[in-house]
């Protein structure tokens, strides 16, 4: 017989304002107890295993729509138009085949001689110094230009991209009392920035993203304007911060194994290793939450409609069923680290993971190898761990100048 969640007696976790090591032990220790636990917004899945049933379950929804709702605030500053990452069902389906030929390893591979242009350019500026605060010199900087590019809007307005994708993301910094007037400001600016691009690109196509969405095509069906402004604004929001914090992240995490980082410049052929084993070990995105859209019975449990269950991508990214010895960072770990979590799993897995993976595999081990023996100058300072997309805030670093 099922029983009701409500029914069971769980053990409860509040990771709020914890340590990182201390959230581990935390978990640990809840998932040693039970395969579910209790948590202040509802429930949480921390093993592996787990956190893959429930994000492939498809009646459990995306809770990103429920966001402000869960913040407590009124969400009337939001648009009608709903995001890929909070559509389900065959709209969401049909989304996701019209763009997917886009987001191909192949075509993010077309943009790794533009990645490493960028990277030399901002390494170029601090190398001689032999020291930099990374997040604002190289991390920060990094992922705007290259989806820029991706899109084929031009050089000089990449600054209004990077203050829109800014106000847009404080959607994530549970203030949205204040923040929601900026946000619907860049959003709207945003907005008509890509209709006029749309325009353009519709009587004189080009080789990039938005031209590729245009031309998208399936059975006669295809992207409305609508639809082209959403994925435009989805691949800004979804594809920088993410991929600048998971940088910094890997950098972190290199800093505490400086052989491992020499490794890395000596042999970049290490570099997708690298990059998933990084992901695994601390990963941008701490984890992801879902909604029961009806009574779903799963482990002999029923979650009623409406239960907010979170995964936990962090947790699952250190179950040792799957990983022996997950508390150790080793980029040779065979087998690789590639089932980690960060990018999510399901039918929202992220669309953009070809393009991160090739930004990451790129930047990594020119870092290494422009940045040898990197120390840290100073205490690393992190995000607090409320916000959705995570990593370091500052990261001061010494090297040897080359
Ligand atoms: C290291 C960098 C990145 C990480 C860690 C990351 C992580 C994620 C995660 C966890 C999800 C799923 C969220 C959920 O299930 O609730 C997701 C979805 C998504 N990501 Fe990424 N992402 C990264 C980079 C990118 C990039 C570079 C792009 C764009 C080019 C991108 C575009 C998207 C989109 C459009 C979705 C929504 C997919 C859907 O709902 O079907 N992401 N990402």
């Amino acid at each position: 017989m099922a029983t009701s969640v409500n029914e069971l007696e769980l053990p409860e976790i509040d990771l709020l304002g914890l340590e990182r090591d201390e959230a581990n032990a935390v978990i640990e220790a809840a998932r040693a107890q039970h395969w579910l636990v209790r948590n202040p917004f509802g429930y949480a899945v921390t093993r592996h295993e787990d956190v893959v049933a429930i994000l492939r379950e498809r009646r459990f929804h995306s809770a990103l729509a429920a966001l402000p709702q869960l913040q407590g605030v009124d969400d009337s500053f939001r648009r009608d138009r709903p995001s890929i990452l909070s559509m389900e069902g065959p709209e969401h389906a049909r989304l996701r085949r019209l763009v997917a030929p886009a987001f191909t390893p192949k075509a993010a591979d077309r943009l790794r001689p533009f990645m490493r242009d960028v990277v030399t350019g901002l390494v170029d500026q601090v190398a001689d110094a032999g020291r930099c605060e990374l997040v604002g010199d190289v991390c920060d900087p990094y992922p705007i230009p290259i989806i820029c590019e991706l899109l084929g809007a031009p050089k000089e307005d990449w600054k209004l991209f990077s203050a829109w994708a800014t106000d847009i993301f404080r959607i994530f910094n549970n203030d949205l009392q204040n923040d929601a007037q900026r946000i619907r400001a860049a959003s709207d600016e945003l907005d008509a920035y890509v209709r006029a691009m749309i325009d353009e690109r519709r009587s004189a196509p080009a080789a990039d993203l938005l031209s590729d969405m245009i031309a998208a095509e399936e059975a006669g069906d295809r992207l409305s304007s609508d639809e082209l402004v959403m994925m435009t604004e989805a691949v800004l929001m979804a594809g920088t911060d993410t991929t600048r914090n998971q940088l910094a992240c890997a950098v972190a995490l290199f800093t505490e194994h400086p052989d491992q980082w020499r490794l890395l410049g000596e042999q970049p052929e290490l570099a997708p290793r690298a990059v998933e084993e990084s992901m695994r070990f601390l990963g941008a995105v701490r984890g992801t939450g879902r909604i029961a859209s009806e009574d779903i019975e799963y482990r002999d449990v029923v979650f009623p409609t409406g239960t907010f269950v979170a995964t936990s991508l962090a947790a699952a990214n250190l179950d040792a069923s799957v990983w022996p010895d997950p508390y150790t960072f080793d980029i040779t770990r065979e087998p690789s680290a590639s089932q980690q979590l960060t990018f999510g799993a399901g039918i929202h897995y992220c669309l953009g993971a070809a393009l991160a993976r090739a930004e990451l595999q790129e930047a990594l081990p020119l870092l290494a190898r422009r940045m040898p023996d990197i120390d840290t100058s100073g205490p690393i300072e992190w995000k607090p761990a409320t916000v959705g997309i995570w990593g370091p805030a500052r990261l001061p670093l010494t090297f040897t100048p080359t």
